[in-house]
């Protein structure tokens, strides 16, 4: 493989044969993933193709019919998904869990403190509330959402939501970071200005991003692994990917093209 060479070193993740059953259906058919350390993966396929829950699987928010996944060498299938987020692996929240009536800048403390929560001394500590301040003003500043600390996190517009969104996962300071749909339902503005968030964020850590849009898949992430049914049909390059029969039949008669 070419491309990302560099950055290409240790597998951080691998999964075998992982497979979920939802009664005779099988949404994930014995999937094989080998994420190097620091790549930005892509994980694409039609609609239906198993991508969700094959995240739902990394992050034990569902539990495997078979398989086994490693991370760093250390088998993590079957544990908790607090002790596989504590881990390192953690996919980004839902808008949801942004509070909606408590600022940018608010919602970020918040996010870190989730972090620290049963550290006692840091509840005693002015020193470290001041810590705190720093860190999330930091991360702000690298998300580019300094200018909106103060704005009420509900009045952000919809591109911004989502980059506060991403920024309360960064909180928590995640090896492996995963991310279903980073720009769904993003005009070509928000795309391109989350494209490049993911970018920033990626120094230093592995990010798996399912993703659609496919210029963004092409620009932003060194491999690719393309579902289908359930199963992977191709693995490579996108541009390896892209030229792959089985891929383009797949995509062809779908929405997502
Ligand atoms: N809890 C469930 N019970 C039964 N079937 C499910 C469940 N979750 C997902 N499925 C089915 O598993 C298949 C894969 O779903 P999944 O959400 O993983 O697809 P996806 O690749 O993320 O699709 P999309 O691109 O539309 O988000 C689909 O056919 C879906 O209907
Ligand atoms: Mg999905």
């Amino acid at each position: 493989m070419k491309t990302g060479e560099e950055r290409l070193k240790d597998a951080v993740l691998e999964v075998r044969g992982i497979t979920k059953r939802f009664g005779a259906f099988r949404a994930v058919d014995g999937v094989d993933l080998d994420i190097a350390e620091g790549e930005i993966h892509a994980l694409i396929g039609p609609n239906g193709a198993g991508k969700t829950t094959c995240f739902n699987l990394l992050t034990g928010n569902l539990s495997l019919t078979a398989g086994e996944i490693r991370l760093r060498g250390e088998v993590i299938s079957g544990l908790p998904m607090d002790a596989i987020a504590r881990r390192g692996l953690v996919r980004s929240y839902q808008i949801s869990s942004i509070f909606p009536d408590f600022t940018v800048l608010e919602n970020l403390r918040f996010a870190l403190q989730r972090k620290r929560r049963g550290n006692f001394d840091f509840w005693r500590s002015e020193r470290h509330l001041h810590t705190l301040d720093g860190r999330a003003l930091e991360l702000l500043e690298q998300l580019g959402l300094a200018e909106w600390a103060g704005t009420r996190a509900g009045d952000l517009p919809y591109g911004r939501k989502r980059a506060l969104e991403i920024a309360t996962t960064l909180a928590l300071d995640p090896q492996v970071l995963l991310l279903d749909e980073p720009t769904s339902g993003m005009g070509r503005e928000d795309i391109g200005r989350v494209a490049d968030l993911i970018r920033k964020i990626a120094r230093g850590r592995t990010v798996i991003m399912v993703e659609h849009n496919l210029p963004v898949v092409e620009g932003l992430c060194d491999n690719v692994t393309v579902l289908a049914r359930g199963q992977v049909i191709a693995r490579g390059t996108y541009s390896e990917v892209s030229a792959d029969a089985r891929v383009v039949e797949a995509y062809l008669g779908t929405a997502h093209a």
